[in-house]
Parts: structure tokens; C-alpha cells; sequence
């Protein structure tokens, strides 16, 4: 088993990656002193996979399970009021726990249902997604989505353990599998080029969800991710905002296309990420051959890495891509990570090496994004 430490004080907790943990999760959940009330939130893609495997590991517990649709359309207020509605009828109290059992969209709706109910009940976290296992589990966001954006409505919420199953990810879809992977090989790209070599030196082992493979990725983001919610829990120092290396880029395609099926987040952060180690080729951060190494890896592992994506209309003439150009830098300006109307971007001195810049201007922008249109 990895046993990773999340150390933040008194909210400090351990990540736990284990083959088939979630049937002995309540093993581990003993030493937490938990009350005897468990709620667990799923969808109903996951319930039929594992529900009974978690239950069954629970019997020292009064366990009551709630499973949702499954979807982002999830994290919204209405689900928030009907969640909150049926645990408060049940006569929780501050030791009860609330475990999300799915991916990140039941993570964040749990993890802000648990943040509130009561100023706060015992939350844990037993992703089964790739993107969840070495990203939304870790790090304490939780939130919720309004018709103003994604995410604008959450909480910093740390949870009291998380369980990681690796072997979950045999069961996921491909296209979920790529997308979780776009945001591990994203640690590689911060800080840390020995992970990015070795996920390029083993493509075909992670194609064929070879386990030890897999623990290693989640193992090796998490510990990424630990350390930068150490340094900077709640985004204050610019160290967290590193995290975000891609998504400037990515949430303006994912608005441009709805958030819908047409392009996922993963995979416009695929693309984010590409677009932001041009961008930093343009400005003379970055070195070409970065480029080549990043563009061959995410063609060999299926992963886009480019705007075609966006489902624009072919042969478009200068004053359209002027104007879609402009549509996507509105898109960023409306990000909440920009400070003073300022487009804040995480760019790239080399594969490994990246860095938070606040003044990026609007203009350099544009020609890039109109470079890229065409
Ligand atoms: N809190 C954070 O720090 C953070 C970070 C990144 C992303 N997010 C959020 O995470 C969400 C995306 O999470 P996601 O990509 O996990 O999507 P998701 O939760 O929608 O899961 C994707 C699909 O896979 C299914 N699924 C889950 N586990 C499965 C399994 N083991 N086998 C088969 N199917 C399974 C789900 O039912 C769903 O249909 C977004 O809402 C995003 O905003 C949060
Ligand atoms: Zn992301």
C-alpha cells in the first residue's frame, strides 16, 4: 500500500492507494473515531460496481446510501438543498460522515454537502475516476456550478482520509480514463520532468492499465498535489494557482463548446496545456523541442492537441477568426483566478519548470489565439 501524508495541522489526513481498499475500507476508517451514522453519495454509474463491496465493509456502522444521476449536471443547488433536506431529516450529528463514492462531480457535490450540513460533518473520499484519484480528491475544493459559471459557489473543505482503488480504473470508460490522464501528466509538466519521462517511457503499460503502472501515476500525483496544497492551501501565495498550468486556455474552450460532450475538461486541459507551452514558446520562454516531446506523447496516448477540437467551421475569414479569437479571450477575462482584469496565466520555461505570470497582456493573447485559429 502507498500511504501518502497531507500534513495541514489540524486538518491534516492521509491518501491510501490500495487494491480493492474500497471493500476494506472500513478498516481504515476505524482509527477515525467516526460517529455511528454513514451517508454515502454515488451515481448510478458506480453504485452497481462498488456500493455493495463499501456497505458491506461498513457493518460496524448505520449506513444509508444515496445515489444520484450521474453527470455534471449534478453540482447544482437543487441537489445541494435535496441532499442536505434528506441527511437533516435522518437527525445527523457533528460525527456523522458523508463518503462520495464516484468521481469528481460526486466529490465536489459531497464534499460541499458535508462542509455545510451542521458547519460541517466528517467527509471522505473514495474517488474511482482517474481525474479524481489524482486530482479532485486531494486538496480540499469542493463546489458546486450556477448559471453565473462552473465552481463558483464552494467551500475549501478538507476530508478525513481518502481510499484510492486503482483497480477502479479497469472498469472506466477509455475516453475518462485519457481525460484523468491529461491532468496527471500535468504534475509531470509543473515540476517534475522525471514523472513526464517516465510516463513517456511507458506508454504502453499505462495503455494496458497495467496496476503497478497506474499506482505509480496516482501515487506520484498525489504526492505533487500534497505538496502544493501544503505550501498553499487555499490558493493565497500563487503556489496552488500552478495547479492550473492549461486550464486559462481550457476553461475558455469548455465554455466556447457548453460543457458538453463535445470536449471534456481533460481534454481541454490536453489542449490548455499545449496552447500554454506555445504560448511560452512565443514569448520566448521555452524551448521548441519541449513542444515535440509534449505533442508526440499526448498523439501516442490518444490525448488531443488541438483547436480543431473547438468544432469551428473550416475556411473561416480573417474577421471571423478575429472575432472567435475575441470570443475565447473573453471567455479567460471572466476566470475567477484573474486579479485586476488581468489575465493570469501559468507558463512553461521548459517541461518540468513552469511559472505563474500576472501581467500577461490582453493583446499578446489574441494574436496567439488567432495564430492558432487558422
Ligand atoms: N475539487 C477539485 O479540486 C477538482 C479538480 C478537478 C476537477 N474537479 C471536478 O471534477 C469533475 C469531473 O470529475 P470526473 O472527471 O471524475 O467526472 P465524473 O465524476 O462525471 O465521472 C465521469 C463518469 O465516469 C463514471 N464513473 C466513475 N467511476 C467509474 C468507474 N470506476 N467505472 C466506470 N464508470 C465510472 C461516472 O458515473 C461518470 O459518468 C468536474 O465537475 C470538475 O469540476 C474538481
Ligand atoms: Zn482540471
Amino acid at each position: 500500500m502507498h500511504k501518502i501524508n497531507l500534513d495541514l495541522k489540524e486538518n491534516s489526513y492521509s491518501i491510501l492507494i490500495e487494491e480493492n481498499i474500497i471493500e476494506n475500507a472500513g478498516k481504515h476508517l476505524k482509527s477515525l473515531k467516526l460517529g455511528k451514522k454513514i451517508f454515502i453519495l454515488t451515481d448510478k454509474n458506480v453504485s452497481p460496481l462498488y456500493l455493495n463491496k463499501l456497505m458491506d465493509s461498513l457493518d460496524d456502522y448505520e449506513v444509508k446510501p444515496i445515489i444520484m444521476e450521474a453527470g455534471e449536471h449534478l453540482k447544482s443547488f437543487v441537489n445541494l438543498t435535496k441532499i442536505c433536506n434528506f441527511i437533516l431529516s435522518e437527525k445527523p450529528d457533528r460525527n456523522t460522515t458523508l463518503i462520495a463514492l464516484g468521481g469528481g462531480v460526486i466529490g465536489d457535490l459531497t464534499g460541499f454537502c458535508a462542509s455545510v450540513i451542521l458547519r460541517g460533518i466528517n467527509f471522505v473520499q473514495i474517488p474511482t475516476t482517474l481525474l479524481s484519484q489524482v486530482d479532485s480528491s486531494v486538496g480540499g475544493k469542493t463546489a458546486i456550478n450556477t448559471n453565473a459559471g462552473k465552481n463558483l459557489i464552494g467551500s475549501f473543505y478538507q476530508p478525513k482520509i481518502v481510499l484510492i482503488d486503482p483497480n477502479a480504473l479497469q472498469k472506466l470508460p477509455e475516453r475518462e480514463f485519457l481525460c484523468g490522464y491529461a491532468e496527471a501528466v500535468k504534475y509531470g509538466l509543473i515540476n517534475n520532468r522525471e514523472f513526464f519521462d517516465y510516463l513517456c517511457k511507458n506508454e504502453k503499460k499505462i495503455k494496458n492499465k497495467d496496476v503497478e503502472t497506474l499506482k505509480y501515476i496516482i501515487k506520484t500525483s498525489c504526492e505533487s498535489k500534497a505538496a502544493i496544497v501544503e505550501a498553499d492551501e487555499k490558493e493565497k501565495s500563487g503556489t496552488r494557482a500552478l495547479l492550473n498550468l492549461g486550464h486559462t486556455f481550457a476553461h475558455s474552450f469548455e465554455k466556447e463548446t457548453g460543457y458538453s460532450d463535445v470536449l471534456k475538461h481533460g481534454e481541454a486541459v490536453a489542449i490548455g496545456m499545449v496552447m500554454a507551452l506555445k504560448f511560452s514558446i512565443e514569448l520566448g520562454h521555452c524551448d521548441k523541442k519541449d513542444l515535440e516531446l509534449v505533442l508526440e506523447h499526448f498523439k501516442n496516448m490518444g490525448l488531443p492537441t488541438d483547436l480543431s477540437h473547438l468544432n469551428l467551421p473550416a475556411n473561416l475569414t480573417k474577421t471571423e477568426i478575429e472575432g472567435n479569437a475575441q470570443v475565447l479571450l473573453s471567455h479567460m477575462c471572466g476566470d475567477k483566478k484573474n486579479e485586476n482584469d488581468q489575465i493570469v496565466f501559468i507558463l512553461m520555461n521548459a517541461i518540468g519548470e513552469s511559472f505563474l505570470s500576472r501581467n500577461t497582456k490582453k493583446d499578446d493573447v489574441l494574436k496567439f489565439l488567432e495564430q492558432n485559429l487558422v
